[in-house]
């Protein structure tokens, strides 16, 4: 058994603090400039074993958070110092493609690249990994994640739990296997995927965390690299009863309404913002689970301790509670409606090899599936014809909607319904439907499973968004 459940603090990764503020001389508005580094950093994660040896920004796992103003662009160089060549994605950001991070246009050891990013959406949690042909699953499995978040004056008169870190707490999760002596066992299974046994939120392994008798809101992110949960609140006291929680944002942000819900799907590379009340349970233990077999729509493999997640210790002294969680959160601004579709992709293993249409992305004469006149609406149909898999399909530039889910014997869950998203879960058998206004930019983008290590073997191809209407 692992010697450290519930024993260790819950960490809070650090704002990250520009290092410059430029004002644009032609916009007149302020430039935000970042330096970021690539670096080596040892995490002693067994009390009495070995360090394991890691890479993350700044040298820590996760990175640092950006929290940047809606409206103020910014400019971020990563420098790599790390074990091998990088290239950095915002995933959720609409940035131009030669800043999106395409898998080949990599940065090699001592080199950096400085990454520009509009920053003009609406609040949302976002976040940055690694993106390099290839070693996307190992790079992000050694540290390379972190969280960056938009804020927005629309989001904070709702009065939602606020204050990064004190009642607006990022829970990033992430799951990975250890050697015996400590260190980070890092043969990831290159065919299929890594599992991982140990869960960590914030990089820390079954963490704890204090908290008062009030709402909070938690932005949950799955960092993988292959695990997806179904989450769900209960007592420690109790061994099923599940909680009720609020799930207010998702990928793009906030949903119109709040849904109430006692489970949360969550697939690698998702976001979902939730409100948990612990005002009831005063002087109670409340612990963040994982149900198995992922609530029956993954094979992730399950073992001894991958049912939990964290506890929260709720203080017994009651406090005012200021926050609230307003009925109608904002008006989504779902793409218009549009009837038949405009492309079919199938993802499936062949020879070895997880596919998207018989492509993979090293075929490179054939990896651009899609050519999409910008500006266009346009319903994809994504279908999982691989068996007994799980793909969590991620669509670069675009924020979608969920319009259907067939195959299965679930549906689409009201909170991917309410929002819209950049990642979508397709267990065994689904078919799903997706709608996006492909805008603003034109250029070539990657879309891919994010399962990294499907990814990486090499479940990945690219669409075209052109000037042109063929
Ligand atoms: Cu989160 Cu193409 O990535
Ligand atoms: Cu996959």
């Amino acid at each position: 058994a692992f010697p450290l459940i519930y024993r260790n603090p819950l960490p809070i990764p650090p704002v990250k603090q520009p290092k410059q503020i430029i004002t644009n001389p032609v916009t007149g508005k302020d430039i935000w400039y970042f330096e970021i580094e690539e670096s080596f950093f040892q995490q002693q994660v067994f009390p009495n074993l070995l360090p394991a040896t890691l890479v993350g920004y700044d040298g820590m796992s996760p990175g640092p958070t950006f929290i940047i103003p809606r409206g103020t662009e910014s400019v971020v160089r990563f420098v790599n110092n790390g074990q091998r060549e990088t290239s950095v994605h915002l995933h959720g950001s609409p940035s131009r493609a030669p800043f999106d991070g395409w898998a080949a246009d990599t940065t090699n050891v001592g080199q950096y690249k400085d990454y520009y990013y509009p920053n003009f959406q609406s609040a949302r949690l976002l976040w940055y990994h690694d993106h390099a042909l290839g070693f996307t699953a190992e790079n992000a499995y050694f540290g390379l994640a972190g969280a960056y978040i938009l804020t927005d004056p629309a989001e904070d008169v709702l009065g939602l739990p606020s204050g990064y870190g004190q009642f607006d707490i990022p829970l990033i999760l992430g799951s990975k296997f250890y050697n015996q002596n400590g260190t980070l066992k890092s043969q990831l299974d290159e065919d299929t995927s890594t599992w991982g046994d140990v869960i960590h939120v914030n990089g820390q392994p079954w963490p704890f965390l204090d908290v008062q008798p009030r709402k909070y809101r938690f932005r949950l992110l799955d960092t993988g690299i292959s695990r997806n949960y179904a989450l769900y609140f209960a007592r420690s006291t109790n061994t099923n009863g599940k909680l009720p929680f609020q799930v207010i944002a998702s990928d793009s942000g906030l949903l119109d309404i709040p849904v109430t819900v006692n489970t949360l799907f969550i697939a690698v590379a998702e976001r979902y913002e939730v409100v948990f009340d612990f005002s009831q349970f005063a002087g109670q233990q409340i612990e963040l689970r994982n149900l198995p077999d992922v609530g029956g729509f993954g094979v992730d493999d399950d073992f001894e301790n991958t049912d939990k997640v964290m506890r929260f210790n709720v203080a017994s002294t009651p406090v005012t509670d200021p926050s609230t969680v307003p009925a109608q959160l904002r008006t989504v601004p779902f793409p218009p409606e549009t009837a038949g579709i405009d492309h079919h992709f199938e993802f499936h293993r062949q020879h070895g090899q997880w596919l998207i249409n018989g492509v993979g992305f090293e075929d490179v004469a054939n990896r651009v599936l899609a050519n999409v006149p910008r500006g266009t609406v346009e319903i994809w149909e994504l279908e999982n014809s691989s068996g007994g898999w799980t793909h969590p399909i991620h669509v670069h530039l675009v924020d979608f909607r969920v319009i259907s889910r067939t195959g299965s014997d679930r549906g689409v869950e009201p909170y991917e319904a309410h929002g819209l998203k950049d990642v979508v879960w397709l267990a065994e058998g689904e078919t799903v439907r997706v709608e996006a206004h492909y805008e603003p930019w034109t250029g070539l983008y990657m879309f891919h499973c994010h399962n990294l290590v499907h990814e990486d073997q090499d479940m990945m191809a690219a669409f075209n968004v052109t000037m042109l209407e063929d």
